[in-house]
């Protein structure tokens, strides 16, 4: 089972990141071959700053391997380091109607956001279905504002292989993270775009300033707590033990616990994973030679599969090129 996923380089990952999605990443990594990469090209749409992207592409290859990605079991590397992506893309485009992509959800949301409507943005779910099929991909975990873009991707395959009378493209099936919905601090879904995040590398001291911030109501220390209702459980749970969260959740209801101790417990868990993970990423920031190598050679890996896959469909499309 080839399990494959990309990351756009946009910004600080944080706890909803690693709890939605990145947990998922390390679990597939065990039993699965897994192919994770930077989908640098896609940042593109947003982000126009070079030394920016540069900075953020690095960060997210820092983040994810400081975070227990394992480059003998999983491959890690930048979309950009697999150019046939990009002329998969535009094989694809030619079988792909327009219809198909105006109905995009999340290109309607950005443009809505003020997002400048580029053809980049309009052929965003063209570039990520190659990413997925040029690997012959069987299983993409996304998130679920991604599920379009997946079955967008099913189109795709299904138009070229009928189009072309092959069964060249496999047909790729998304999973779904079960998690939860992280809240923020301020309680609606923790997301870069809302502000109210809790960035998974800024300091011990920093983030456990953020927990004591997270909103809670203003039940008196002595009232019993209903600990569904509160947003700092709603974290906690998901960084604990189940023995953990229920002693906590025995504690919320037992009255006599201020938030401000429930807040400490959360950021003491949060600290026992993210604590080791700051000291790996600090190792990781020192050592570029080392990051750029594990990128490099995963790269040629993917690229290798990539390249295979190109030849069934130039072939398939009757593309001549001296490398086919
Ligand atoms: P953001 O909303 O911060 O921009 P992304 O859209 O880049 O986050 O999400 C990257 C991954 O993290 C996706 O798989 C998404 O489902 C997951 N994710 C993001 N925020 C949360 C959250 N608050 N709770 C659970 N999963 C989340
Ligand atoms: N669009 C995805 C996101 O914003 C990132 C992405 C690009 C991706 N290419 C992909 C995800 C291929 C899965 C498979 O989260």
């Amino acid at each position: 089972m080839r399990v494959l996923s990309g990351v756009q380089p946009s910004g600080k990952v944080h706890l909803g990141n690693y709890l939605g999605a990145i947990k998922q990443h390390l679990e597939a990594q065990e039993q699965h071959e897994c192919f994770f990469f930077i989908a640098n090209f896609h940042s593109l749409t947003t982000i126009q700053d070079a030394a920016r992207l540069r900075e953020l592409t690095r960060d997210v290859a820092l983040d994810y391997l400081a975070l227990g990605i394992d480059p003998a079991k999983a491959c890690l590397f930048r979309q950009s380091d697999i150019p046939e992506v990009t002329e998969l893309a535009w094989i694809l485009a030619t079988v792909t109607g327009k219809g198909l992509l105006e109905r995009a959800h999340s290109y309607k949301d950005k443009i809505a956001k003020g997002l400048v409507p580029s053809m980049g943005l309009f052929c965003y779910p063209v570039l990520m279905a190659a990413d997925i099929l040029i690997y012959k991909s069987d299983l993409v975990p996304v998130g679920k504002d991604q599920v379009q873009h997946i079955e967008m991707t099913q189109d795709m395959a299904e138009y070229f292989n009928n189009t072309y009378g092959r069964a060249v493209l496999k047909r790729p099936e998304p999973k779904l993270n079960e998690a939860p919905v992280v809240p923020g601090i301020d309680g609606q879904k923790m997301s870069k775009s809302y502000g109210n995040t809790i960035p998974l590398f800024d300091s011990a001291k920093a983030t456990r300033k953020l927990i004591m911030s997270i909103k809670t109501d203003s039940t008196p220390v002595e009232a019993p707590k209903d600990p569904e209702a509160c947003n700092v459980f709603a974290i906690a749970k998901l960084m604990t033990s189940p023995q953990e969260t229920e002693a906590l959740a025995a504690r919320y209801r037992a009255g006599g616990m201020g938030y401000g101790e429930a807040k400490s417990l959360l950021a003491e868990a949060v600290e026992r994973v993210l604590g080791p993970a700051r000291e790996r990423r600090a190792k990781l920031e020192a050592e570029p030679d080392y990051v750029e190598d594990v990128l490099a050679t995963a790269a040629r890996r993917a690229r290798a599969v990539a390249q295979e896959v190109m030849h069934e469909v130039r072939e398939a499309c009757g593309i001549v090129t001296r490398a086919s």
